[in-house]
């Protein structure tokens, strides 16, 4: 009986994450004025890959372009943080506008020192941020980004489950955009572009 109720919790839950990603993805693809995910702006009290303690107010005036993941990610982070670069070679005399974020959702092992190596890799405008597990977990919350931490393996390695959105944060601190994992750097920028030009 235990077993069912787990499998019939299970399924919901995957059913739910399907018809929200759905949601989500239909949203964005008909969405000529992207509405934000959330009416609250984004924040967070972080620190940087050089150390330095930062909030959302020492980005002031710049426009965002915010992913959640974690270094050790085989998959989706690689693949976001290429296409934050790409973004901003895409850009060309706009790109000094967009400050590329990497948050992460696993700060135990993503240190200053390791995000540092890991952004610095892809691009070296890309900024990386950890903190405290209570920083990271009030971000995560903040921008309604899911994460879990699975179980250990045998070597002590673990994934982190989490979600692959890249957010465009607007000058006033306000969700102005959400990109679907996979979305090409072409047409984010493209859209990013165009934002840009109707906020002057
Ligand atoms: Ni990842």
């Amino acid at each position: 009986m235990r077993l069912h109720r787990l499998a019939l919790a299970w399924l919901l839950g995957m059913a739910l994450l399907g018809i929200t990603a759905a949601a989500l993805n239909a949203w964005w693809r008909g969405a000529d004025h992207p509405i934000p995910p959330t009416p609250e702006k984004a924040a967070f009290e972080l620190v940087t890959h050089r150390g330095d303690p930062v909030t959302e107010a020492d980005f002031a005036g710049a426009w965002l372009l915010v992913f959640f993941g974690f270094t050790h990610c085989a998959d989706v982070c690689p693949s976001s943080l290429a296409t934050q670069a790409r973004v901003l070679e895409k850009l060309g005399t706009a790109a000094p506008q967009l400050q590329p974020l990497m948050i992460t959702v696993d700060p135990a092992r993503d240190t200053p020192d390791v995000l540092a190596e890991y952004v610095t890799y892809f691009h070296p405008r890309i900024v990386g941020l950890t903190g405290s597990e209570t920083r990271v977990r009030e971000a995560t919350e903040r921008f309604r980004v899911y994460h879990d931490k699975g179980p250990a393996s045998t070597d002590g390695t673990y994934e982190v489950a989490h979600s692959e959105f890249l957010y465009l944060i607007n000058p006033e601190g306000e969700f102005a955009a959400m990109y679907p994992h996979g979305t090409g750097a072409e047409a984010i920028a493209d859209d990013i572009g165009r934002q840009l030009s109707e906020a002057e």
